[in-house]
């Protein structure tokens, strides 16, 4: 099928080129003529894992090509909708001019039986206010929302065997013409057995922002039994543990640490709070307000702790942060929560030094005042503290006894509970872990 792609961020890059992977003919369009320009010549422009090599192989097949000029998408049965809808400056509301901008940019490229696809993660109702405004312009155009769950760093096998796939169709019917359409563009994953669950556009939205916040609550819940852990003396790894043997509970997404960041939990919850107002029913999100405060709070909990690893005061202390990105394998330091301690830190005194594999570049682009080291082995040298922020392998498989021949003082914090607290002590370290004893 031929296809674009409008917004090629971390969202649409990945699907133009998993997409064209599936064997369809793909354009990708966006506004910023250097991503256009990367990704033509098939380097990523963000770190993703996997990315580079799938744009090489399908890019040598011919079916992918990229664009800044929005008329390349008109030929194509289907258009999906990948740009970005951040939160708004000074508000917690999502800003709907990236999404508002492309669609009414297509509308004049559209032809009739054209299917528009919207991926982005958008408030409640956006979908019928998009509906009537393609109709409007092209009688004989459908909308279908199809919700995105990629995680980053998984991206590419997230979107090529998706977990489940969502359609939102005006009216809710399996018989409505555009899940056909749809069924075609996934006909892989479908075949591989992928549920497919077709729903109204209100439900299809609400898909998406229900399941993040249901994980931001879940990271939450387990940092707020860290607090009490750290309160009592009890272990919160081995609380997860034991509680998420229960299948009804699970352990995945029980890490307590530093606490959730990047481009999605964050504004998504806070975008649905701001919607759940508009439309009247903010005391059932009056909840996750308290799951924003359990997690910013533990930025403040970690340079508490920092102070108290450095003997009281953190004043011209040398502390070196391992991990900049807002997770591993990811460059992305949207709401880095590593980064956002680095930068307190460093305004109370210390003398901070951050390390990462892929994400120097942007962390320094958002937080010039830190000081920047590529080499971890000449970040770590003459640190007074180490403070692990984001799990990185390369900072879970540190050997404690090499460190501790570079460091001033064999000092760490273990902003993840990654490490083995057993062996570092072994190695001469004053470990602090997260609502660990
Ligand atoms: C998230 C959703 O998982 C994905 O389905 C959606 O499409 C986009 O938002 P992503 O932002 O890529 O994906 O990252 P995710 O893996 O969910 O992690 C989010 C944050 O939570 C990270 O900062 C991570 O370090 C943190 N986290 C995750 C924890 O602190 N503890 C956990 O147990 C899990």
């Amino acid at each position: 099928m031929k296809i674009s792609v409008i917004g090629c961020g971390y969202l649409g890059a990945v699907h133009a080129a998993c997409m064209a992977k599936l064997g369809h003919e793909v354009v990708g369009i966006d506004v910023d003529e250097r991503k256009v320009t990367e990704l033509s010549a098939a380097r990523a422009p963000f770190f993703e894992p996997g990315l580079e090599d799938l744009l090489k192989d399908v890019q040598s097949t011919g079916r992918l090509s990229f664009s800044s000029d929005i008329a390349s998408a008109e030929g194509s049965a289907v258009h999906f909708i990948c740009v970005g809808t951040p939160q708004k400056k000074g508000e917690n509301g999502a800003d709907m001019a990236y999404v508002d901008a492309a669609v009414s940019d297509l509308l004049p490229h559209l032809s009739p039986g054209d299917l528009v696809v919207g991926k982005s993660t958008v408030p409640v109702g956006t979908a019928a206010r998009l509906s009537t405004k393609i109709r409007e312009s092209q009688p004989a155009a459908h909308l279908l929302w199809n919700p995105e769950f990629l995680r980053e760093g998984h991206a590419v096998s997230d979107t090529l065997n998706p977990d489940r796939l969502v359609y939102g169709v005006t009216g809710g019917s399996e018989e409505h013409p555009s899940v056909e359409t749809l069924d075609l563009v996934y006909s892989a994953p479908l075949e591989a057995g992928t549920p497919r669950l077709v729903m109204d556009l209100p439900t299809a939205e609400l898909v998406k922002t229900a399941a993040n916040s249901f994980l931001a609550t879940k990271i939450s819940f387990i940092n707020a039994m860290a607090e009490l852990c750290d309160a009592v003396g009890a272990d919160v790894t081995l609380l997860a543990d034991a509680i998420g043997m229960d299948d009804r509970i699970g352990r995945k997404f029980l890490d307590a640490g530093i606490g959730f960041g990047g481009g999605c939990l964050p504004k998504d919850i806070r975008a649905f709070m701001a919607r759940a107002g508009e439309l009247g029913a903010d005391q059932a999100l009056t909840f996750l307000r308290e799951v924003d405060a359990i997690n910013m709070r533990r930025r403040t909990r970690v340079v508490e702790i920092t102070r108290e690893l450095c003997g009281g005061s953190l004043l011209g202390k040398r502390l070196t942060v391992l991990g900049a990105a807002f997770k591993p394998k990811s460059d992305d330091v949207r709401d880095s929560p590593a980064l956002s301690v680095a930068a307190q830190l460093q305004l109370q005194g210390a003398v901070v030094t951050v390390t990462d594999p892929e994400a120097l570049t942007n962390a320094a682009r958002r937080f010039p005042e830190l000081h920047y080291e590529e080499s971890t082995e000449a970040a770590l040298r003459r640190a007074d503290a180490l403070l692990l922020l984001t799990e990185w392998p390369e900072y879970r498989d540190l050997d404690p006894y090499d460190a501790a021949r570079l460091v001033a003082s064999p000092r760490i914090l273990d902003g993840r509970n990654v490490l083995d607290s057993n062996k570092w002590r072994a190695a001469g370290w004053t470990y602090r872990g997260l609502g660990r004893p």
